[in-house]
């Protein structure tokens, strides 16, 4: 069958309309037809049914937008397993909807039940709004209720906006290892890759690499590399911390965003791009999916008049201070905490929120911490006093950090002696290579993915952005 995907979607619709078969259509592409359509067959879920005595009304979601496409049908098709939950397929006409809410609807010839749905059992209720928590419970059937669809339709549309962002700008895009050898952060929060005991001889002592493996904390080392080569690269892909937080912005599997750019000397010129992603991918999401992103601003965060704030943002610099700074503001609050702000000491969460709210809850970029406090890697300001690197964290209201980066240490000397001192140096050799041979000014950066969802669309717990609540509630899905 010559589906109208096949022939590219509604445009090809037309085109398409000679042929004998009833096209295929999507929800969305039915939904968003500007004429009428002999025969069409569409195929999805039973969001609801309404039986009446002369009509018959449906409403039929396939995922491809939140809208449904309502069908109408004699009642003479009505079958026992046609119930809410149940998979159909419907082929009938497509015509004008009379209805004001709606522009098209689907007169039924003939509906197949394709697959039951035991209404009794199915957790989901027929026009019920259930909250978050409660489909929680249900990771293998959540993403059938309306608010998860919209959520997981926007962190579609916001993948592919991340990457038309790095392609449209010239960045090569990199696979970084998932499973590697190198602990980026240095933060000691890996989780360790070893073969099953039964792939193992009981005598083996060996590691199955030879060397203790890992899942990447981070791909930066990895486009460090790729960058030396490539100019402007980046990678958007699983990246795993065994930190063993339970808090609402934690996750042991979550998906990093990372830009690595040579020829870099400024951290202002990391942080415009970070903006720029920021605001772009955001506007974009907004602009692709306005009534996904109106669901979840209604329903989910609905205090935070989400859109008129993002709004602002979107149009607004983000404000930057540096972290002497930030530790000035801490100290002089009125507000007492409970990890009392010092210079030297990292900003936690509790501080992070409280210095977005001093400048006016908006994204804030905090430069140049201490040398001490952050990785290796970090390009050393050589300042003093306080000695400082350039790092950058951009914080966000009710997340706190969303992003980290930093300029990158190319002198020879200035990581050799480092790595040195933290008894790095033979580990390391390769990426004090890359210092010898054409090394150059670069920085780069890591966005945390999810917390960038979360904080657009105002999700308190950060499992619900993501497809499968992984290692959460038991579910090991
Ligand atoms: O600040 P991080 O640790 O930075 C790096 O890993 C750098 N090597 C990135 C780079 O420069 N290429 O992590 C980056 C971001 C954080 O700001 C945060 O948003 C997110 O990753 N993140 C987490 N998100 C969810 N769950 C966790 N456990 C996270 N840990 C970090
Ligand atoms: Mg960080």
């Amino acid at each position: 069958m010559l589906g109208a995907w096949a022939c590219g979607g509604w445009q090809a619709v037309r085109r398409c309309a000679s042929l004998p078969r009833a096209v295929r259509l999507r929800v969305r592409d039915a939904l968003g037809a500007r004429e009428p359509v002999e025969a069409v067959r569409v195929q999805g879920w039973v969001r609801s049914v309404r039986s009446q005595k002369e009509v018959m009304f449906l409403h039929i979601n396939d995922g491809s937008s939140l809208e449904h496409l309502q069908v109408v049908a004699d009642p003479s098709l009505e079958n026992r397993d046609l119930t809410f939950g149940s998979a159909v397929e419907v082929q009938g006409k497509l015509v004008k909807s009379p209805h004001r809410m709606q522009n098209m609807e689907l007169q039924a010839e003939t509906i197949r039940v394709v697959g039951p749905c035991d209404i009794w059992s199915f957790p989901l209720k027929m026009k019920e709004r259930h909250p978050l928590e409660y489909v929680r419970q249900f990771p293998h059937l959540r993403c059938r209720n309306n608010t998860l669809g919209s959520l997981l339709r926007i962190r579609s549309e916001a993948t592919a906006a991340i990457h038309s962002f790095f392609q449209d700008h010239g960045y090569v895009h990199i696979h970084t290892p998932i499973i590697t050898s190198n602990d980026c952060e240095g933060a000691g929060e890996l989780f360790q890759v070893e073969a099953s005991s039964e792939v193992r001889e009981p005598a083996e002592k060996t590691h199955f690499f030879n060397v203790p493996a890992f899942l990447t904390v981070s791909g930066q080392l990895h486009l460090e590399v790729m960058a030396g080569a490539f100019t402007h690269v980046f990678t958007f892909g699983p990246t795993f911390r065994a930190e063993n937080s339970q808090s609402r912005r934690h996750l042991a599997e979550f998906y990093m965003v990372e830009a690595e750019l040579s020829f870099t000397e400024s951290l202002q010129d990391i942080m415009q791009v970070m903006e720029d992603l920021f605001k772009t991918v955001t506007s974009t999401v907004l602009s692709k999916c306005p009534r996904d992103v109106e669901l979840v601003h209604k329903y989910v965060s609905p205090a935070q008049k989400n859109k008129d704030r993002l709004e602002q943002i979107l149009k607004n610099k983000f404000v930057t201070i540096t972290y002497s700074e930030a530790v000035e503001i801490l100290k002089q609050a009125s507000q007492t905490f409970t990890f009392k702000p010092e210079w030297g000491c990292d900003l936690q969460t509790e501080h992070e929120k409280y210095l977005v709210k001093h400048c006016g809850e908006v994204p804030v970029f905090v430069i140049n911490y201490p040398y001490d406090l952050k990785p290796f890697y970090m390009r050393d300001n050589e300042d003093g006093p306080q000695h400082t690197v350039a790092a950058v964290d951009l914080l966000v209201p009710g997340i706190g950090e969303l992003c980290g980066g930093s300029l990158r240490e190319e002198r020879l000397p200035f990581l050799e002696s480092r790595l040195q001192r933290l008894g790095l140096a033979d580990a390391y050799q390769w990426y004090l290579d890359l210092r010898k041979f054409g090394s150059v000014p670069h920085g780069g950066f890591g966005m945390g993915f999810e917390r960038y969802l979360q904080y657009i669309l105002g999700v308190d717990n950060i499992k619900d952005v993501i497809p499968f609540p992984r290692f959460s509630h038991s579910c090991l899905l």
